[in-house]
């Protein structure tokens, strides 16, 4: 039997590498294992941090060319951030469940910082205040071939600003969580392009593994 214990798991990885699709496998098998989990996502994951995701992700301005500057997209990211770990992450974290997000800082790093050259220290400057010590136990990055999040985000009915770049933009993003990910014990890179169930049980097994040993 497992002890009760708090954990937390993150997704992270380019548009259309399936993050979102784990997440909510891992989330089901925990749940029918006994586990309390709870599924969340960035940006967003409480009512007041999606409406700061709806002002970042939706095309805003009705000029093509209007957008917000870098430095206050970067701080909308942050803002939804510390309303999503305030009061929802560190609740369930010391309620000791299993949190899984869709998404996290790494995110913030692979777009903003190597993405949009944001000050990595200005980041972390404010991370030292919102994330109230919270910090992913594991994290799994999604590699994905440019053909098969192409043909995802074809699929895809609802899109957002970031679902329309350029090919060059997503690769870009993959390098940069790559690079996060390197040498790192608690990162697992695993290559989402054909996603099927063989893809669930190994990420599921991971879990277990470290739960055990937490
Ligand atoms: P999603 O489509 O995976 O829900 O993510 C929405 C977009 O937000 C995604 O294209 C990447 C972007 N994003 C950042 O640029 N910085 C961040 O810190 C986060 C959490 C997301």
């Amino acid at each position: 039997m497992f002890k009760k214990k708090p954990f937390f798991i993150v997704f992270e990885g380019v548009e259309g590498c399936g993050k979102s699709f784990q997440s909510k496998k891992l989330n089901h098998k925990l749940k029918k294992k006994g586990f309390k989990t709870l599924l969340t996502r960035e940006p967003g994951g409480t009512s007041e941090a999606e409406l700061i995701r709806n002002l970042i992700l939706k095309d805003y301005f009705k000029k093509k060319n209007n957008k917000f500057d870098k430095y206050t997209d970067t701080l909308l990211y942050l803002a939804s951030r510390n309303e999503h770990i305030l009061n929802k992450i560190k609740p369930a974290i010391m309620n000791k469940k299993i949190v899984i997000c869709d998404r996290f800082i790494d995110s913030t790093y692979a777009y903003q910082v190597y993405g949009k050259k944001v000050d990595k220290k200005f980041i972390d400057n404010i991370h030292q205040k919102i994330l109230r010590g919270i910090k992913p136990d594991l994290t799994f990055i999604l590699k994905v071939s440019a053909k098969s999040s192409k043909l995802r985000l074809k699929k895809r009915k609802t899109k957002n600003r970031y679902d329309n770049f350029p090919q060059s933009f997503y690769n870009k993003a993959q390098k940069s969580f790559l690079n996060i990910a390197r040498n790192k014990k608690n990162y697992f890179i695993l290559d989402s392009s054909t996603n099927d169930s063989a893809l669930e049980n190994e990420i599921f097994k991971i879990v277990i593994r470290r739960l055990k040993t937490k």
